[in-house]
């Protein structure tokens, strides 16, 4: 499964890529927002900073809603590292514009995943991912897991290479479940990848360790 973090903090982006466990980064305009990245100019130099950390895989989505609109932000988005995905919102024009950029050779994430349907669309217009929101799904009490597991099926009965990206992560469990059913990719925020870490018998078992060792040694 890859692990990406989603986030466009540049200190949870580098102690993330200090675990060596990071595949890439997904941000989104609300993301960019809360980090104070506004502006052209600004966003830009962004995208480029977490490239800089990451090795592969930096989704940065379009504001546009219209086709050409897509088309001109995400060739200037795509242009700034080899590294970058270009997210694109599943609307009638992003349809369009996924399979425009699939037949450029320039990778895509469809985003606002929220039916098998949409999926099987995205990946029909040749996305490279799909990003299903699993805690949006939880928030309004729908089956998010149903949701992955019925991506999953399509997916696997045709064979297509789209990639599963399991998103809008809140927490430990939601990783391992994704991880139980076949999700390609998780992103979540940093303390979702941390969560998988604690375990209070783990805690209990190295103090009991370390106690004995330091008995042993008579101090
Ligand atoms: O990747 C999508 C994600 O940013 C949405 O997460 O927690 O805002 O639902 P959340």
């Amino acid at each position: 499964m890859k692990f990406f973090i989603d986030t466009a903090n540049l200190d949870q982006i580098k102690e993330a890529q200090d675990l060596g466990i990071l595949d890439g980064v997904t941000t989104n305009p609300s993301l960019m927002a809360k980090e104070g990245i506004s502006g052209d100019a600004k966003v830009m130099q962004h995208y480029k900073d977490i490239c800089a950390i990451v090795d592969n895989n930096v989704s940065a989505e379009v504001i546009s809603t219209d086709f050409d609109g897509m088309i001109k932000e995400g060739k200037k988005l795509a242009a700034l590292d080899d590294k970058i995905v270009v997210k694109i919102p599943m609307i009638k024009d992003g349809v369009k514009a996924l399979k425009y950029f699939s037949d450029a050779g320039i990778r895509t994430n469809c985003t606002l995943i929220f039916s098998a349907g949409q999926a099987l669309l995205a990946a029909k217009a040749g996305a490279n991912y799909v990003s299903p929101f699993l805690g949006r799904l939880d928030d309004i009490g729908a089956d998010s897991f149903g949701l992955i597991e019925d991506i999953r099926l399509i997916f696997d009965n045709y064979g297509y290479e789209t990639e599963i990206l399991a998103a809008s992560i809140r927490n430990s469990v939601h990783i391992v479940e994704c991880a139980k059913i076949g999700a390609d990719v998780m992103t979540g925020p940093l303390s979702s990848i941390l969560g998988l870490l604690k375990h209070p018998l783990t805690d209990s078992g190295l103090a009991q360790f370390l106690a004995d060792h330091a008995k042993a040694a008579g101090k």
